[in-house]
């Protein structure tokens, strides 16, 4: 029987909240409150809360969010920031648009994320500490922050990247844009840097009915400061003290975010249950499945499995109405914005290589196992198996 599977499918998530959502909806549209309203204020409260931080800051995305996390941690023209090659180019785009230096670093290929191992040997043979200020050799610049991003919804490894971020004296900004709910060692991340960006982009695990995203922070210098370039500098309504933004989170969206938060723990542990189940559906396969770890959670933003035959699986699977994707075919050093930085094919070849071999399949809450056996007996086919 032929049938079809979506990469993504939302409207079942949709449906769950969609009575409730209405009635939230209608008391906005009555009271016309649609910006900085009682929405945004309680999700920020709850968001910050269920993430372990102190403080959250509604934005308009997740871009918005690493932006303003960078502004508001004082990096600019003259700094350098590490982050990996291989994210969404939005993290690299960030660092970019504070008009400091990205220095992009391989992943490893355990979890796709950046590799501390390859942090420490950059920083080794690269730079110039004085016990206070790291300097970049090649550029001149001073290395100021890291941004670990937790890829798929895996954490990144936060406790060595915090034991560099601590020797060398540098900030940390999680991108938690894959990642919500994700665990490090027992704790929620996006409260075990600095600052963390977090993406309500209408695919992620949560997610607004368009765009949103949250800067959460412990710090209230970092907190105060976001809040206000969000919203053109002001601390007070057409009092301007600096040069800000429009970035607001809207009300219509916060409430689909409050709605959706209560249901994102049942939501992501869905999600786990289907990760292992493929697991175990494709284990006798020749591919990589994506490894489960002891020491932290993923939330599975996406499931991605690896293989050399990837364009040809790719195919085969879409030929048969299976959604597949490819998260990301270019890694971001050799995106053609960024030519004028000198990467070369070879600078970072985990990241290379990996970036041929993935290829990701459906994945949502209301995914069914059956599906799930379905997507197992056209890999076998293709295989030939
Ligand atoms: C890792 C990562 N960082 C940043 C972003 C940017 O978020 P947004 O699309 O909400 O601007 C995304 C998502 O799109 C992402 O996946």
């Amino acid at each position: 029987m032929k049938r079809e599977i979506k990469l993504v499918d939302l409207k079942p998530q949709y449906e769950e909240i969609k009575e409730e959502l209405w009635k939230e909806w209608q008391k906005i549209f009555d009271s016309m409150h649609l910006m900085l309203g009682p929405n945004m204020k309680a999700f920020e409260k709850e968001f910050a809360e269920y993430s372990g931080a102190q403080y959250g800051i509604g934005v308009d995305s997740g871009t918005a969010a690493l932006f303003l996390s960078l502004k508001s941690m004082g990096i600019e023209e003259g700094d350098a920031v590490i982050a990996p090659s291989f994210t969404f180019f939005a993290t690299i785009e960030a660092i970019i648009q504070t008009g400091a230096h990205p220095i992009m670093i391989d992943i490893d290929e355990n979890d796709f994320n950046i590799s501390p191992a390859k942090i420490s040997e950059y920083i080794e043979n690269n730079t110039i500490f004085d016990g206070n200020i790291l300097q970049d050799k090649a550029s001149g610049k001073i290395i100021k922050a890291i941004i670990p991003v937790h890829l798929y919804g895996t954490p990144a490894e936060m406790d060595k990247i915090q034991e560099i971020a601590k020797r060398y004296n540098l900030l940390i900004l999680e991108d938690c844009a894959q990642a919500h709910g994700a665990e490090f060692q027992g704790k929620k991340i996006g409260g075990l840097g600095d600052a963390a960006a977090f993406s309500f982009y209408f695919s992620k695990n949560l997610s607004a009915l368009g765009e949103g995203g949250i800067v959460l922070t412990n710090n209230e210098d970092i907190a105060k400061k976001s809040s206000m370039l969000r919203v053109h500098g002001q601390p007070d309504k057409y009092t301007h003290e600096f040069i800000g933004y429009n970035s607001r989170l809207d009300e219509i969206q916060a409430a689909v975010l409050r709605l959706k938060l209560k249901r994102l723990d049942i939501w992501n542990n869905k999600r786990i249950e289907l990760a292992k189940y493929y697991n175990e559906v494709l284990k006798e396969l020749p591919l990589k499945t994506p490894k489960i770890f002891e020491h932290k959670k993923s939330v599975f933003h996406l499931y991605v499995i690896r293989t050399e035959k990837r364009d040809e699986l790719k195919e085969y699977l879409s030929k048969n109405s299976i959604g597949v994707g490819i998260h990301y075919p270019i890694p971001s050093h050799l995106q053609p914005a960024l030519k004028y930085l000198g990467y070369k094919n070879g600078s970072l070849p985990t990241s290379e290589k990996i970036a041929k071999e993935i290829l990701t399949l459906p994945m949502y809450p209301h995914l069914k196992k059956e599906e799930i056996d379905y997507i197992g007996e056209k890999i076998r086919e293709f295989f030939k198996l």
